[in-house]
């Protein structure tokens, strides 16, 4: 596979997740959609915390896994619409919480344990992987599946290479 389809990336420490993910936050547009898989502390609302101060969220430290509310919304330089999947049942209940209203928003969806609700997700979405390879250290892999999270992706990697 063409090397450039994908970013890899080790993290060994929470901050740099966070890190990673605010090379995220700064680089998404208005629309873009993300999906998160990895298990139970895998990293994922770590991410999401970095993608929030990549967004100029204020609001940073209320992030947090919503998995009672199912989506928390924060203003910032786009709002941010954290989703936590795991406790729907499908891609059905989450376009009864008013999905598509969300995703024309013009911000930035951000969903964790995407892979739930996969189907109602536009394939034109950043995907993102955590996987636990030790105690402190996480595989981060993103991969995109349009034009428009190929774009996102080539400026998280620019991003990511400036640093
Ligand atoms: N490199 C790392 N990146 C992110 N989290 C890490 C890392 N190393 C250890 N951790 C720990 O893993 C946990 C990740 O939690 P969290 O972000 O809530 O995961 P998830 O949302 O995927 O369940 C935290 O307790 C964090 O301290
Ligand atoms: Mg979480």
């Amino acid at each position: 596979m063409d090397k450039k389809t994908k970013l890899e990336l080790l993290s060994n420490s929470e901050a740099k997740t966070e890190a990673i993910g605010r090379a995220i936050g700064a680089a998404v547009l208005a629309g873009d959609v993300i999906g998160l898989r990895g298990e139970l502390g895998a990293g994922k609302t770590r991410l999401v915390k970095g993608i929030a101060l990549g967004l100029d969220v204020t609001e940073y430290e209320k992030v947090k896994s919503p998995t009672f509310v199912i989506v928390r919304e924060h203003p910032g330089r786009l709002r941010l619409f954290h989703v936590d999947a795991y406790r729907l049942s499908g891609a059905a209940e989450l376009w009864g919480l008013g999905w598509e209203e969300m995703l024309n928003q013009g911000g930035l969806t951000v969903v964790e344990w995407a892979e739930r609700v996969a189907e109602a997700l536009p394939a034109d979405r950043l995907n993102v992987e955590l996987e636990i390879a030790g105690a402190n250290t996480r595989r981060v892999r993103m991969s995109w599946g349009g034009t428009e999270s190929k774009d996102l992706l080539g400026r998280i990697r620019k991003r990511w290479s400036d640093k």
